[in-house]
Order: structure tokens, then sequence, then C-alpha cells
């Protein structure tokens, strides 16, 4: 087995109710941070950290995202005889040379474990990433790129916490950890006065192939669905998972409210209007 971290599975099956109707005919994984998909970050991020094999479990309505990382002869023409060249490379590099998209159908919305168990054999029996591409992280090195470096310091998964209110535990896998941040326990969206703590998992994970098997066989749990969650926590005993406090700030982008502030961080921040926006934000919010 190598420690390479080559695939990375990026679950993109979900309906994102909470955007509708935005989010009607089109997925929520192709809303737009100023001039980017919010998959295209995530895809950006997992290659960074030295992914090469791109697995997307998809469902219905999700056309948008193959064609997204496709090339498009047409539009490339179009954009060279322009002499768009800058535009033209923007479209060209999305997906570099050496990296392979594999596309799989979850049949059915049987949950984020079962996603996962979806690309298995895509994956192989390697360690690999799984990106959720909602919680959007802004860093000086990509989360995915520090995680691997957590990894190659001790080996076992890694999996990305953060610190939420006391409130917030039912909205995440809340984790306990030893001294050497090894996780001794994993809950899926506990209540907070059944919460091990107040570090949440959120959406990085380095895993282990032995979570497949795990995977195979824990039924369904929170919410009648198949957790990733309880598959980690039947790898605990087996293989050694850390919790990894990532340096960055994250955006809850399946949340209008994230999305929203993820959408003002990069707007000011990007190089083509982060000016411009800075001083017209301040006329918006003044009015
Ligand atoms: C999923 C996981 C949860 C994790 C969260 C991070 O939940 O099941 O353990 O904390 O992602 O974003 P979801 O947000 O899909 O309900």
């Amino acid at each position: 087995m190598t420690n390479k971290v080559r695939a990375a599975v990026f679950p993109v099956a979900g309906r994102g109710t909470r955007f509708l109707p935005a989010t009607k005919a089109s997925p929520k994984e192709m809303l737009p941070i100023v001039d980017k998909p919010l998959i295209q970050y995530a895809v950006e991020e997992a290659i960074d950290a030295g992914a090469t094999k791109l697995v997307f479990v998809t469902g219905s309505s999700k056309r948008a995202i193959e064609d997204h990382f496709d090339s498009d002869p047409e539009l490339e023409r179009a954009l060279a005889a322009a002499g768009k060249d800058k535009l033209l490379e923007s479209i060209r590099s999305i997906v570099p040379d050496g990296v392979t998209c594999i596309y799989i159908r979850q049949g059915e919305p049987l949950g984020l474990g079962h996603a996962v168990l979806c690309a298995r054999a895509a994956v192989g029996d390697e360690p690999f990433f799984v990106h959720l591409a909602d919680d959007l992280i802004a860093a000086e090195t990509p989360c995915l790129t520090q995680m691997v470096a957590e990894h190659d310091r001790h080996g076992g998964s890694v999996i990305a916490v953060e610190t939420v209110p006391p409130e917030d535990t039912s909205s995440y896998g809340i984790v306990a950890v030893d001294d050497a941040s090894r996780i001794t326990q994993i809950v899926e969206k506990p209540a907070p006065d059944k919460a091990p703590s107040h570090s949440a998992v959120v959406g990085r994970y380095l895993l282990a192939p032995e979570i497949f098997e795990k995977l195979e066989t824990i039924g369904r749990g929170a919410g009648g669905e198949i957790q990733l969650t309880d598959g980690i926590a039947d790898l605990l005993d087996e293989s050694p998972v850390y919790a990894y406090s990532f340096s960055g700030r994250r955006f809850d982008c399946g949340s209008k409210l994230g999305y929203l502030m993820a959408t003002v961080a990069y707007g000011l921040s990007h190089p083509d209007t982060g000016e411009a926006f800075r001083a017209q934000l301040r006329n918006v919010i003044d009015d």
C-alpha cells in the first residue's frame, strides 16, 4: 500500500434543498463564489494536495458538474478567435493533464457513508480524501495539503475539526480525542447535552481504505442514513484516526448565511474585484 494519496472522493449527490429554487435544476455544487463554482474550489484543493483521480459520486440533475470538468472545444475556439487568452486559459486549466475524472451514480440517497462506499472500486486499496464542497476553507496552505503533512507525520486517518458553539453540536459529527489528538469517540449530530466535546468534524477527511469494510456492515444510523461517522467509529479500535485543527477560515456554504459570507470574503480578496468591492460594499451597508 502506498502512502501517497491519489484519489479524492466528492459526494455531490445531495439535492441542496436549502438553496431552492436556485438548486431546482442546477447542482448546489455549481453555485459560484465570485467566478468559480464551489466544486471547482474543491477540485483545486484536492489537486494541490496531490490527487490525480477525482471521483464524483453524483445523482440526478448533476450533469452540469460533468460538463464543467469536460473540455469545451467550441467555447475554446470562440475565445481563441476573440483573443481572450486569459479566459481561455481559465477554462482550459480546470482539470490539468494527468488528472482523471470518474463519475459514479449514487442510485439512492442513503447517506454520506453510502456515497463514500459507492466510490470503493474507483479508489481501490489506498488512502483517499473525502471532500465536502459545501465546506469552503480559505487558507494560506489549502486544508487537504495541511492534512497530508499531518498524515506524513504519523500515518493513520486524519479528519479536519474545528470548535463550534455548544448549541451547534447537532449539526456535525463530534469527536473526543486523547492527548495525542487520536480520536477516541465520534458521534453523528449529538444533542448538546449528549456531545462528548465541541470539536466538530468539517468536510475534509483523509481515510485509510479499511473504512470501506466498515461502511459495508454498519447499517443505517442517524436520520436513517448510512453515516460516514459510524464507519469511522468502527475503525477507531483497529486503526488510528487523528483529529486535525486546520489553520484557515471555514465557510458553511450549505447555509445561505455562510454562502453570503464566503462571497464577501472571496470578493474582497479577489484580484479583479477586491478594491472596488470594498468601496462599494461600504455604500451598500451604509444605505
Ligand atoms: C456531514 C457529516 C458530519 C460532518 C459534516 C461537515 O454532515 O455527516 O459528520 O460534521 O458533514 O460538514 P452534513 O453536513 O452532510 O449533514
